[in-house]
């Protein structure tokens, strides 16, 4: 892979206060509390570059989504998303449904897990939403093998024979016996709630149409990296939502 940091790049500018992601501009600067990124100063250096007090870095996926996605809804943090794609069994080629496509955070990772040749169909009902999503999408780089619908699925859809799916809907206990219509025999159907009440209202649909039924949260603590007074960091996300698994 190119190491090189060239115009138009996307890149990730570390300081010891913030991460910043911004695209490579020739001949324009990028300012932080820092002080001043000259990009002409690391166009043709390799990432990994520092330039003062600014590291340049090439985003992962994690750091755009923390950093570099807009946001016009509530997202699937990374946190989440890791459990998803193991617990969902995603694979290059599989066929994989999402609801609702939201910011596309959560289907930058969905898609990625499947590519290349994989597909992705993605439904969002808002068109503000979507076409957000899309651009975000495109910004990272992705989206070769996603298909978006503007499309609420209370109308239905034409496709079928899902390989997994997943769904981030306030109410997702609505859709469970349709979902299980659309996806293979077998396959896995991932939901996220931020609420008890909307486990137990999944749980109550699920008994009938679906088996193995798992409900995880997923607790990260981060750690402040100084080797002398190594502990957490004093501030955590303490709640984002529960994930719900069935096949
Ligand atoms: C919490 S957001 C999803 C966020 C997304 N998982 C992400 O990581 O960016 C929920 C989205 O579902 C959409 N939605 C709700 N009901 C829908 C429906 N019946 N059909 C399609 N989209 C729907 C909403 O408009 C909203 O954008």
């Amino acid at each position: 892979m190119n190491n090189t940091i060239k115009d138009k790049d996307l890149v990730l500018i570390s300081t010891p206060k913030r991460r910043y992601i911004t695209r490579v501009e020739k001949g324009k600067s990028f300012f932080t509390k820092q002080g001043v990124l000259k990009f002409n100063d690391i166009i043709g250096q390799e990432f990994g570059t520092k330039v003062d007090t600014h590291y340049v870095l090439k985003p992962s996926l994690n750091d755009f989504i923390l950093y570099g996605l807009k946001r016009e809804t509530q997202i699937i943090y990374p946190k989440e998303s890791g459990q998803i794609i193991l617990k969902l069994d995603l694979a290059n080629g599989m066929k994989v449904f999402e609801c609702g496509t939201g910011s596309g955070a959560l289907s930058l990772f969905l898609a990625r897990a499947i590519e290349p040749d994989g597909v992705l169909f993605t439904y969002e009902k808002e068109k503000v939403f979507y076409q957000n999503a899309k651009m975000n999408i495109e910004n990272a780089g992705s989206g070769k093998n996603i298909k978006f619908f503007n499309h609420d699925i209370e109308k239905g859809i034409d496709e079928k024979d899902f390989d997994a799916a997943f769904v981030d809907l306030k109410e997702p206990h609505k859709y469970i016996e349709w979902l299980r219509t659309i996806l293979k025999k077998g396959s896995v159907l991932g939901m996220l709630v931020p609420t008890t009440n909307q486990v137990s209202a999944i749980l109550k649909k699920c008994e009938k149409h679906f088996f193995d039924i798992q409900i995880i949260e997923v607790l990260m603590r981060e750690y402040i990296p100084n080797p002398t007074r190594l502990r957490p960091k004093d501030i955590m996300v303490g709640h984002t939502g529960y994930l719900v698994f069935a096949r």
